[in-house]
């Protein structure tokens, strides 16, 4: 039992600081090797409701009356602690979600430094004093939302605690995560860490089932001030709609479609790497891949030539051996992308990443894919596959490549290799993204940098102190005085 190392029972929710065994449990299973690593409790509105009252009760109880630098040294006593752990999270994240350990490992590091951040930002968010009228002192207060639900998916669930949980509960608020149902150990470890750490019960619930039950619930629950939902579209649209019954605040992220753009003045050495990594990280599962390239025609060939050689080292196999691509998360996410390949009949492929002997028929493997000359409108260029592929198109100029790069529904992330100034001022204004970088992708991951979409990507930012405002709202007090 994966968990056994946590002190966590099999099949539990964590509910009020209590682990919780699930009247109903599910299978979960290992991507890589199709082997049944453990059962998960599946909750539905019942646990959800428990949870939301335990949420509550913390707020009125010790976690509400804490201040924010006792908030900030128990996040900072977790971030150490995680540090101390994070080799077996990272086999945990690897086994559970298919993640190449490299990947894990950084994921779990990640997520340790968020709780630095956050640990250290708490007690450092203020209000202002505002110069009002005659006989006034006004001034306002930064207030916890009340009780979050983060209703997160499978592909990087330790980032995503990291930087929605742990903005959350920084600002003081009460949460209740539901995890994906395909992959949810690292948050129920997470949950267990963050007990030993010193947080009080109540304060972080964890409710695993699947997304039609306990999402559900959690998101129509009417004890939920704040949602946050990282995940499709699709199913964005329904949890803004149940907050919209409720009448609360949510922050969407829901992926993208994110290009980026080469210029023929572009250092082609630093940006490869770039151009090939932010499309097969976690094998293309990623809100932020980058899976459109858009190039200038005068250098088209050269990248188009470099690309291919690059693919044709991608090694695909189980994530526990390390390799460049694992495998991706479900036989139903696998059916997605491959669906998506069907409907490139009519592309080009130009390269294809290498299977390696490991990667076993019962693991949800697929060989990388790069198709050439693609056309900008082509649903492969337009629509989020959520797999390791990549798009090749080909622009004359800088309007043309601006047209392309703002062409779809979605703008989370965008980036710009060129050497000349002025046009990276003129298209980091005119990308439409939440994140635009020049002569990089991703810059790290950057736990310190606001993230988020415009368009169909969501809307809210999540990450740096932005977040902290997220989950937190502001009250204006006026007092006369005369
Ligand atoms: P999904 O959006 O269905 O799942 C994400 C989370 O939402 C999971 O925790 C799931 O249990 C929950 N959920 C599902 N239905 C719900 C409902 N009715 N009410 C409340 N919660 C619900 O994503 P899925 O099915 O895993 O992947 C499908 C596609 O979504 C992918 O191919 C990809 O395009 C996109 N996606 C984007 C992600 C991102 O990082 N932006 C992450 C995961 C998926
Ligand atoms: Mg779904």
């Amino acid at each position: 039992m994966p968990l056994e190392a946590f002190g966590i029972p099999a099949a539990c929710h964590l509910i009020g600081g209590v682990w919780t065994p699930g009247s109903r449990c599910l299978p979960l299973h290992d991507p890589s090797t199709g082997a049944l690593l453990t059962h998960i409790a599946l909750g539905g509105a019942a646990e959800i409701d428990r949870a939301v009252q335990a949420a509550h009760a913390a707020r009125a109880g010790d976690w509400g009356r804490m201040t924010a630098l006792e908030r900030g040294r128990i996040l900072t006593r977790l971030g150490q602690l995680i540090l101390t752990r994070t080799e077996e999270l990272a086999q945990l994240e690897a086994r559970d979600v298919g993640k190449p350990l490299t990947q894990a490992r950084a994921d779990a590091v990640a997520l340790a430094r968020y709780m630095e951040f956050y640990g250290g930002a708490a007690d450092k968010i203020t209000g202002e004093t505002i110069p009002y009228l005659e006989g006034y002192t006004v001034y306002t207060l930064r207030e916890p939302q009340g009780v979050t639900g983060h209703i997160i998916p499978w592909n990087y669930p330790m980032q995503i605690i990291g930087r929605s949980v742990g903005a959350a509960l920084t600002m003081g608020n009460a949460c209740v995560l539901k995890p994906a149902e395909e992959a949810c150990l690292t948050a129920l470890a997470f949950a267990a860490l963050a007990q030993e750490a010193g947080l009080p019960a109540g304060a972080l619930n964890v409710v695993t089932g699947l997304g039609a039950e306990a999402g559900a619930a959690l998101a129509g629950h009417p004890g939920i001030q704040h949602l946050s939902f990282t995940g499709s579209v699709g199913v964005g649209v329904l949890i803004q709609t149940a907050a919209a019954q409720n009448v609360v605040p949510v922050t969407l992220e829901l992926g993208g479609k994110s290009p980026q753009i080469v210029f023929d003045d572009a250092d082609l050495d630093r940006a490869l790497p770039f151009l090939v990594n932010a499309g097969i990280q976690n094998a293309g599962q990623t809100c932020s891949a980058s899976s459109r390239i858009l190039v200038q025609r005068g250098i088209y060939d050269e990248v188009r030539k470099r690309m291919v050689a690059a693919y044709g080292a991608l090694t695909v196999g189980p994530a526990l051996s390390d390799p460049r691509v694992g495998p991706l998360i479900s036989a139903r996410q696998k059916d997605i992308v491959q669906g998506f390949l069907a409907k490139g009949a009519d592309l080009t492929i130009a390269a294809q990443g290498v299977l390696t002997p490991e990667a076993s028929a019962l693991g949800h493997y697929m060989r990388p894919t790069l198709f050439a000359e693609v056309p900008s409108d082509h649903c492969l260029a337009q629509q989020e596959i959520f797999g390791p592929v990549q798009v090749l198109i080909a622009f004359d100029d800088e309007a043309d490549a601006l047209r392309i790069a703002n062409s779809t529904d979605y703008g989370l992330v965008a980036s710009v290799w060129t050497r000349d100034g002025g046009r990276q001022m003129r298209l980091t204004k005119a990308l439409h993204a939440g994140q635009v970088f020049v002569n990089n992708y991703g810059a790290g991951g950057g736990v310190e940098l606001p993230f988020g979409g415009v368009g169909k990507s969501g809307h809210g930012r999540e990450k740096g102190f932005e977040a902290l405002y997220g989950f937190s709202q502001l009250k204006t007090v006026a007092t006369w005085h005369g």
